[in-house]
């Protein structure tokens, strides 16, 4: 039997010994060879430890606790330099496939329709004031689309929306989304605050400013007491953040539509030169954006809502058309002529 001191350091020894081996191999078979002489069952590692048995209980635990940190060093050792030695092997079979002064494939990702990207930044913020999305059918009744919205059938404000009529059952693609607040004003008690975008038709000679089809969006409130003044501040708080622009001002100038009384046209200041006058506003310092006004009591009659007891107000826009303002674009129908030139240019708007 050794003595304690003397059989620490003979561990000590095998430490120091191993620790060295185990820096100094290269390949994986040395690492596992060093790991059989020490923790082999007859090696002299194992012979040291079953000598312990034989002290008292002092000195057991000084050497059991002594070998413990030993074995434990040992095994993470072997463990780290096996792990980097797998790595160098991975890296050097990598190299031997992969030349990585080969130039590179580039990912030709495509980007969502300017439109649709716009239909989305508007649609998120009336959202954040509460509105509900809403949508009607394409295809409309004569009465959805016109009739219930004060324009009877031989009112001469058709006139600016004409359309591909299908005589036989009166339907017709609808001129605008105004038909949507007919729906939902049908289908929905007040208090009603939707967001409805779409596509319109309208039988228009194609030019820089006109397409036979076009996108819309609908606002509609109704409340008991929302009034001109909420309409304003609604529209120029949405239109700041649609174009991210804390500058913007919007001003209400007459206008008429026959669902909806005082009518306005929205303007908005000149995004380019702030109100002064340029090019794009023609001198003007305002940009023409949306119509909008109070429902027509009538029209709220005719969905059986009592005028007396609510009012509100709709307003409608074209995506396009804001698009274009912000992006000074000038011929609307680019965005319906698939051209990547065109397209790939708004990866975001
Ligand atoms: N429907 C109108 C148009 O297409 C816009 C509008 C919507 C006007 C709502 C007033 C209220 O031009």
């Amino acid at each position: 039997m050794y003595d304690i001191n003397d059989l620490i350091d003979k561990i000590e020894l095998i430490r120091k010994d191993s620790l060295k081996k185990i820096q100094t191999s290269d390949n994986i078979e040395t690492l596992k060879k060093i790991y059989n002489s020490v923790f082999g069952k007859d090696k002299e590692l194992s012979l040291l430890l079953s000598e312990i048995r034989n002290y008292n209980i002092q000195d057991k635990k000084t050497l059991g606790e002594f070998s413990n940190k030993v074995k434990k060093e040992i095994t993470d050792k072997l463990f780290e330099k096996e792990t980097l030695l797998k790595k160098e092997l991975v890296n050097k079979e990598l190299l031997k496939t992969i030349d990585v002064t080969m130039p590179g494939i580039s990912n030709n990702i495509g980007s969502i329709h300017p439109i649709s990207q716009m239909i989305d930044k508007i649609v998120k913020t009336f959202e954040y004031f509460g509105f509900s999305v809403a949508s009607g059918p394409e295809i409309e009744t004569d009465w959805f689309c016109f009739q219930s919205l004060n324009l009877d059938i031989n009112h001469p404000a058709r006139d600016m929306q004409d359309t591909f009529y299908i005589k036989e059952n009166h339907i017709l693609p609808r001129t605008h989304t105004s038909s949507v607040q007919i729906r939902t004003m049908l289908s929905e008690k007040p208090p009603i605050r939707i967001i409805a975008p779409g596509r319109v038709y309208r039988n228009e000679n194609q030019d820089q400013r006109h397409t036979f089809m076009f996108y819309q969006f609908e606002g509609l409130v109704i409340d008991k007491t929302t009034n001109i003044k909420d309409l304003k501040n609604i529209l120029t708080t949405s239109l700041k953040n649609i174009f991210n622009n804390e500058k913007i001002e919007l001003r209400l100038r007459h206008s008429f539509f026959p669902y909806t009384e005082p009518s306005f046209e929205i303007d908005a200041t000149c995004l380019l030169c702030n109100g002064v006058g340029c090019r794009v506003c023609s001198n003007k310092g305002w940009i023409e954006l949306m119509g909008a006004g109070m429902i027509h009591p009538q029209v709220l009659r005719n969905v059986n809502i009592d005028p007396q007891e609510y009012q509100g107000f709709a307003f409608g826009g074209g995506p396009e058309r804001l698009v274009m303002v912000k992006n000074m674009i000038d011929d609307t129908r680019l965005f319906y002529e698939n051209d990547l030139r065109f397209l790939s240019q708004f990866k975001k708007i």
